[in-house]
């Protein structure tokens, strides 16, 4: 699968964006009916809900082109999985290195998204140093660390993890040296330098284990509560949602998010993946699709919930399979990176309508054969046939079919008809239209659609044979024409579309 492959006026589509076209409202120069264009990626789908839609990844990744095409175009945020972790900026006290974080941030200007810093503080990825340090020592690394790091990705970072992973799974507070130095005063003062290194920056504190409601979710409610009262700066809490099939769905994930915008903070879904015992099978699949789904909804059910990221977004790149050994396929993307049954099912929670054929279900095709030898001559004679390829019978009202062409200089009004048809001629109308926005061999198109009729599955229309001119009979160039073949028998026909309803069904658009 070509993954790299653009679709008319669109951003490189992924590989899902092949498979559906969808209807959008478009407009021709001339007025026309509504005309497909490409499937929206997940981040338009989200944005439409006013969320963005974002994943995770790492340097590694980067060099690996079929990925970024997905990255860059499925995606409208984007979390660095490792390079802005502490050990990674400041691996010897004092001595900071923002190049891999920078790779990150560079990626995400040039592909017009927003980035979440992950992590300023946090018990792991930490070097031993920090572990190290006489307490007293602790807080002043602390607060440099953030400062630092954050003045560095100021107007890069719209969103920080401040603090990541602050409790244990019971709701008390774990130790790590920040705790063991300052008590839980250091999330406080962690946010405070956070807020003063970047006042711009919203501000989260990020675990799991609190999707749902629980000790863990009220631990962190509890906190997020008491710091609002003594007006710490904070902005958010972001949940993980590392979901496994095997443990089941977070108890009332909705509500738990609705009681902690109540307070007037922003929710953030951070980093997720539904994991699950490999071998993946059809079962668990399933279930997993019915996890990122709700996960999805429950998101877009709670007004503060900003977004959603996946924790990468294909199994290739998963952390599951080193962290849980005999775990994976946690992805919505397959190792291949081709979609799996979630993604659809993520698609559906975003609101994408139904393409009617289901997904990939292409139900007409086009024929077609070139009736006109002469390139160079006042006149184009296609010759179409339509096939019904799916397995119900498809109303011939609903079709249309547009054959693309360039009109040169001359008149820019035209005369079409319908020389012969078996299906007779007055049941087949036929005009012609400007491209908005016209593509290269594509300025304006032959569109044809049919007053009555029916096709069978497996039955064919026959041969319609088309005819246009210009009004002043001046001659056209064909040779650069998008949809023309010099076919002179009946073949498939790619680049004349078909659409049922004026949804894409057959076809790559100009
Ligand atoms: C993971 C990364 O994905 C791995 O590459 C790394 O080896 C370990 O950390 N919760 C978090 C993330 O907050 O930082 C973790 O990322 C996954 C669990």
């Amino acid at each position: 699968m070509d993954l790299m492959k653009r679709r008319s006026g669109g951003r490189p589509a992924g590989p899902h964006a092949l498979l559906i076209g969808v209807l959008a409202l478009g407009t021709t120069l001339l007025g026309g009916p509504a005309v497909a264009s490409p499937a929206p990626t997940l981040h338009e789908l989200a944005s439409a809900q006013g969320r963005y839609f974002g994943s995770a990844t790492d340097n590694s990744e980067l060099s690996d082109a079929a990925y970024t095409a997905v990255l860059g175009s499925e995606f409208g945020q984007i979390t660095p999985g490792n390079s802005m972790k502490w050990d990674t900026t400041e691996p010897v006290r004092g001595r900071f290195d923002f190049t891999k974080g920078d790779v990150i941030t560079d990626f995400a200007r040039e592909h017009g998204q927003s980035v979440r810093g992950h992590t300023l503080v946090w018990h792991s990825q930490l070097p031993s140093w920090v572990g190290a340090l006489p307490q007293a020592e602790v807080e002043p690394a602390m607060v440099d660390h953030i400062t630092e790091e954050a003045t560095h990705y100021r107007g890069e970072v719209t969103a920080w993890d401040v603090v990541n992973e602050p409790f244990n799974e019971d709701g008390t507070f774990r130790s790590s040296p920040f705790h063991d130095a300052m008590g839980s005063d250091y999330i406080a003062t962690a946010l405070r330098a956070a807020h003063a290194a970047d006042p711009e920056a919203k501000l989260y504190l990020n675990d799991y284990n609190i999707e749902g409601l629980g000790a863990k979710s009220d631990a962190m409610y509890a906190l997020v509560s008491e710091l609002l009262d003594e007006g710490v700066p904070l902005d958010g809490v972001g949940m993980q949602a590392h979901l496994a099939v095997q443990y089941g769905f977070p108890y009332e994930m909705r509500a738990n998010m609705q009681r902690f915008a109540d307070l007037g903070l922003d929710v953030a879904v951070t980093e997720l993946d539904v994991r699950m015992q490999l071998p993946a099978d059809t079962a668990k699949l399933a279930t997993q699709s019915t996890y990122y789904q709700r996960v999805v909804e429950a998101c877009l059910a709670v007004r503060r919930c900003v977004g959603v990221t996946v924790w990468d977004w294909t199994d290739k790149y998963s952390w599951v399979p080193s962290t849980f050994p005999g775990q994976g396929a946690a992805n919505l993307y397959d190792e291949s990176l081709l979609p799996k049954p979630a993604l659809a099912a993520v698609r559906t929670a975003l609101g994408e309508e139904d393409d009617g054929g289901g997904s990939g279900g292409t139900t007409l095709k086009a024929l077609y054969r070139n009736n006109d030898s002469a390139v160079r001559d006042n006149q184009i004679k296609p010759g179409l046939q339509l096939v019904n390829t799916g397995g119900a019978a498809v109303s011939l009202q609903d079709v249309t079919v547009r054959y693309w062409f360039t009109g040169e200089n001359g008149a820019s009004t035209y005369s079409t008809w319908c020389d012969w048809s078996p299906l007779g001629c007055s049941t087949v109308t036929s005009r012609v239209a400007g491209s908005d926005p016209a593509a290269a061999g594509a300025d304006h198109f032959l569109e044809v659609g049919f007053r009555s009729g029916s096709l069978a599955p497996g039955a064919s229309t026959g041969e319609i044979q088309l005819r246009l001119n210009k009004t002043d009979w001046s001659n056209f160039d064909e040779s650069d024409d998008y949809s023309r073949t010099g076919a002179t028998s009946y073949a498939d026909a790619t680049k004349i579309a078909v659409y049922v309803d004026g949804e894409l069904a057959w076809g790559v658009e100009p």
